[in-house]
């Protein structure tokens, strides 16, 4: 059973919490504010999972203990990931897990996070949890078992409304009210659907492709002097091995629109995520023959369950390296970063891991 504090008492934090209570773990939440504390036993805990747990321990920031947690985790606003994030190190726990997008696009402390958890041993996860769905699972045999035959391109779209994540704030008035509203912390299409390029670079893994190493994109940024963010984010991306594709964020399409497609010379693969309401899905085809479908019904609280589940089987000895692990996490801050700069000069920008996660790796 692990000790897990959670910092952050917020949509997600109760997500992590409740999965984590799911599993058995020991839970406390910490949170700068007190009324979110509040908010968390009598409003967002209750009524998203029927009742307030008991057995969650509630602090103000500063208040919880400190080195006795086996998992931190960081559900707070992305500007405030990388202090929390190396001071969550600094305890010593066996992993820590930073919620998306890890930093802002100008990767302030995602080196310098890096090289200590290495240095102290901990474990880093960051919260893609799509890449360790269900359905994003079978999709990934699919494309192992070479289904679609020789890869042509790939092609990721995670296109949705924010209405649903202010519908789950009302105390936010809008975008100008929270970190959302604001490229350069973390906010944005970029930023804060930045599931796409996370999904797009582990399909690419999947398929031997390599790392992404040239981004071309074009951001429709909404600057009105109370906000400044990318409305919608497309994005060409090529990696090390020469596959070409695709990825559209965006913060403006309802109903949602969510996908990965795998195409190649003899049928393709996609990935669904919301396919039908609450289920996800698998569809894939050879060329001439009919089109399947695997459906896999679930609960918005069962995403965050499969990634606790997840964690707890990635940290066993000899676990293979996970889809969500801080390096994975990083590399698409990185896209996120190559982006911005790419829509700003007007050009394609490379990414040179051998510089590490620094704004000197985005070249071009
Ligand atoms: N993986 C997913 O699918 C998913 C879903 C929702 C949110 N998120 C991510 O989680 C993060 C938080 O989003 P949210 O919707 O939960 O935000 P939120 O506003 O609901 O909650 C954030 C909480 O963090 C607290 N906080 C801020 N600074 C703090 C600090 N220094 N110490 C302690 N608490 C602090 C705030 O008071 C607030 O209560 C974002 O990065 C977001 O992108 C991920």
């Amino acid at each position: 059973m692990y000790r897990t504090k959670i910092i952050g008492a917020g949509s997600i934090g109760n997500h992590l919490a409740n999965a984590s209570r799911a599993l058995g773990w020991k839970v406390d939440i910490c949170d700068v504010d007190p009324a979110a504390l509040d908010r968390t036993r009598n409003d967002i805990y209750p009524a998203r999972y029927g009742a307030w747990d008991e057995e969650i321990g509630l602090y103000e920031a500063g208040q919880a203990p400190k080195g006795v947690y086996d998992l931190i985790f960081i559900g707070t606003p992305p500007d405030t990931h990388m202090d929390l994030a190396l001071a969550a190190v600094e305890e010593g726990p066996r992993a820590i897990l930073v919620e998306k997008p890890i930093c802002g696009p100008d990767l302030m402390g995602a080196q310098t996070l890096m090289t200590q958890a290495a240095a102290k041993n901990v474990a880093g996860f960051v919260g893609y949890d799509h890449v360790v769905g269900s359905a994003c699972l079978r999709a990934g045999e699919q494309i192992a078992a070479g289904i679609h035959g020789r890869v042509e391109t790939l092609d990721v779209e995670i296109r949705e409304h924010w209405g649903g994540i202010f519908g789950a704030h009302p105390w936010l008035e809008g975008p100008h009210d929270s970190y959302l509203g604001f490229w350069k912390r973390g906010g944005g299409a970029a930023g804060e659907h930045s599931h796409g390029f996370n999904m797009w670079q582990h399909l690419a893994h999947i398929l031997d492709a390599g790392r992404v190493v040239e981004v071309t994109a074009t951001l429709d940024y909404v600057q009105d002097g109370r906000v400044d963010y990318d409305r919608l984010c497309l994005a060409n991306l090529r990696t090390e091995k020469g596959l070409t594709g695709r990825v559209v964020q965006d913060v403006v399409t309802r109903p949602p629109k969510k996908y990965a497609r795998v195409q190649g010379d003899a049928g393709f693969v996609e990935w669904h995520c919301g396919y039908r309401s609450g289920a996800d899905a698998v569809v894939w085809a050879k060329h001439d023959e009919d089109i399947q479908e695997e459906v896999f019904t679930k609960t918005r609280p069962d995403d965050f369950i499969l990634e606790m589940q997840h964690i707890e089987a990635a940290l066993k000895p000899g676990a293979p390296v996970s889809p969500i692990s801080l390096a994975r996490g990083l590399d698409t801050m990185l896209v996120i970063a190559a982006t911005h700069k790419s829509a700003a000069l007007g050009r394609s920008i490379g990414i040179d891991y051998t510089r590490g996660y620094v704004p000197e790796a985005l070249v071009g």
